[in-house]
C-alpha cells in the first residue's frame, strides 16, 4: 500500500516502516558518533565501561523511552528489553510507529550482538509484569537499569480492575491560553475547563508514581535487580506560561506523585545498595506531548530560541547527557534540591525562558506563528512517524508488516 501521513487532533493514525527504520538508524548513528568523538563542546565523552549492561525500558519504543535503549545500547553496549503496547500491522493497515522503532532496533541490535527484545501488551498488568521478569530471567539474569518511561491516556488497576483515564487539565479554573495545532500554524484562543476532582484522582493513578512502584517491587521481590541497581522516571516542569495546564494541572499533580515515589523507591533498594531517580526532561515533540495543549506553540517557540543559542537537543541528545553527565557520571549524582535529575537545565536558562516569553507575547490568534520553529516541530513529529524524509519515496507501494 502507499503508506501516507494521517494526523488528527496532532495524532498522527499511520507510521511508515522506512522511515521508521530511518528514524532509529539515525538515532543509533548520533550516539556512535558522539560516543567516539574524543572531544565535544556540549557532551562529555566516555568508553562506556560503567554505563549499564543490562537494561529494561518500560515505554521503550517511542519518544523518550526509545532513546533511553538506544544510549544504553550504542553508548553502553547494553542487552536490552523493551516493555510497549502496540498496534500490529495487518496488510491495509500501517503499524504504531512504536511497533516499527522496535523491530528495527531489535533487528541492527542484534546484528551489532546486542540482545534486544520486547514483550508487548499493558505494562500496567500483572501478566505482562510476569512476562518481563520471566524475560529478565532467561536472557539477562537481573537488570542494572529500570528505565520508565510510560505515557499513557489510561490504566486498568491490576487488582481492582478499574479503568482511569488521564486527562490534561487546569484545576479550579479555566485556562485560556493561545495554541497551534500541528497541521497549520494558524494562532488560534484555546479555553480548557478545569478537571473534576475524581479526574484528577484518576491522571495520578496513570501517570504517577504507583505503576513504577509496583514494578520495582515485584522485580525487588523477584530477585531481578543487580547490586547497584537504578530505577529512573521521567517527569517535566516546564516555564509558568504552561503551568496552568501542566505543572499545576492534573498532569502536574501526578507527576508530583511520581517525583514523590522516588524517595520511598530509593529507601526499598538499598537492599540492593540502589537508587531511585527522577529525571526532568526538556520539552520535545513526541506523541504524548503533542497532544497537550498550548504546549506545541511553547514548543515552536522553544526550539527556535534553543537553535539560535545552538543549545538544542532531540530526545537522544538528551538521554545521552542524562547517562553520561548526570547518571553515570564519575562524580555524584548532581540534582536539584527536591533530589531530581534536571537535563531540562538548557531549556530552563532564565535568557532562554526571557527570548520565549517575548515572543510569546508578539503571537496574535489568527495570526501565523511569529519567530517560532514550527516547521523544526512539525518536521519532528513527522519524523518520529517515519514521514519527512527527503531520501525516502513515499509514493512507493510497500508492504506494511515488512520492515
Ligand atoms: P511517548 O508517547 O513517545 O512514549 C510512551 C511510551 O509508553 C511508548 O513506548 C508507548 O508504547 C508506551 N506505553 C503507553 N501505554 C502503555 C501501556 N499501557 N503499556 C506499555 N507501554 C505503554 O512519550 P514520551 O513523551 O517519550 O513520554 C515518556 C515519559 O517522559 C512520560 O513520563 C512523559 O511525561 C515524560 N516527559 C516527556 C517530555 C516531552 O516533552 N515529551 C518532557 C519531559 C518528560
Amino acid at each position: 500500500m502507499i503508506i501516507t501521513k494521517k494526523v488528527l487532533r496532532n495524532v498522527s493514525l499511520t507510521a511508515h516502516p522506512a522511515g521508521c527504520r530511518r528514524y532509529v538508524q539515525d538515532q543509533i548513528d548520533w550516539v556512535l558518533t558522539h560516543a567516539k568523538q574524543s572531544k565535544d563542546a556540549n557532551y562529555p565523552t566516555t568508553d562506556g565501561s560503567n554505563l549499564p549492561k543490562r537494561v529494561l525500558v518500560l515505554g521503550g519504543s517511542t519518544g523518550y523511552g526509545l532513546s533511553s535503549r538506544i544510549v544504553a545500547a550504542y553508548a553502553g553496549n547494553a542487552d536490552t528489553i523493551n516493555v510497549s503496547f502496540e498496534r500490529e500491522p495487518s496488510e491495509k493497515k500501517t503499524a504504531t510507529p512504536g511497533w516499527y522503532n522496535t523491530m528495527a532496533f531489535e533487528k541492527q541490535a542484534t546484528l551489532d550482538g546486542l540482545k534486544a527484545s520486547s514483550v508487548f501488551g499493558d505494562a500496567f498488568s500483572n501478566e505482562i509484569k510476569e512476562e518481563t521478569a520471566k524475560r529478565i530471567k532467561e536472557e539477562m539474569g537481573q537488570v542494572d537499569l529500570v528505565i520508565y518511561s510510560l505515557a499513557s491516556p489510561l490504566r486498568n488497576d491490576p487488582v481492582t480492575g478499574q479503568t482511569y483515564r488521564s486527562v490534561l487539565k487546569p484545576i479550579g479554573k479555566s485556562f485560556n491560553a493561545l495554541s497551534v495545532d500541528l497541521g497549520c500554524d494558524e494562532v488560534k484562543q484555546a479555553t480548557i475547563e478545569p478537571a473534576t476532582e475524581d479526574q484528577i484522582v484518576e491522571t495520578v493513578k496513570v501517570m504517577g508514581g504507583e505503576d513504577w512502584s509496583l514494578w520495582i517491587d515485584y522485580l525487588l521481590e523477584q530477585n531481578l535487580l543487580a547490586e547497584n541497581a537504578m530505577t529512573v522516571a521521567y517527569s517535566y516542569i516546564g516555564p509558568k506560561i504552561t503551568y496552568p495546564v501542566y505543572r499545576e494541572g492534573t498532569i502536574g499533580k501526578a507527576k508530583e506523585h511520581l517525583e514523590n515515589s522516588a524517595a520511598a523507591l530509593t529507601k526499598k533498594l538499598e537492599k540492593v545498595n540502589g537508587k531511585a531517580f527522577v529525571s526532568v526532561n526538556k520539552a520535545l515533540v513526541t506523541r504524548a506531548s503533542a497532544v497537550i495543549p498550548v504546549v506545541p506553540l511553547y514548543m515552536a517557540l522553544l526550539y527556535q530560541v534553543m537553535k539560535e543559542k545552538n543549545i538544542h537537543e532531540h530526545c537522544t541528545q538528551q538521554i545521552y547527557r542524562l547517562f553520561l553527565d548526570r547518571l553515570y557520571a564519575d562524580k555524584a549524582v548532581l540534582t536539584d534540591e527536591k533530589g531530581r535529575i534536571r537535563v531540562d537545565d538548557w531549556e530552563m536558562l532564565s535568557d532562554v525562558q526571557a527570548e520565549v516569553e517575548k515572543r510569546w507575547a508578539l503571537q496574535q490568534e489568527g495570526q501565523p506563528l511569529v519567530q517560532g520553529d514550527m516547521d523544526g516541530v512539525v518536521e519532528e513529529y513527522e519524523q518520529i512517524h517515519g514521514f519527512g524524509f527527503s531520501d525516502i519515496n513515499y509514493d512507493e507501494d510497500v508492504d506494511p508488516r515488512v520492515i
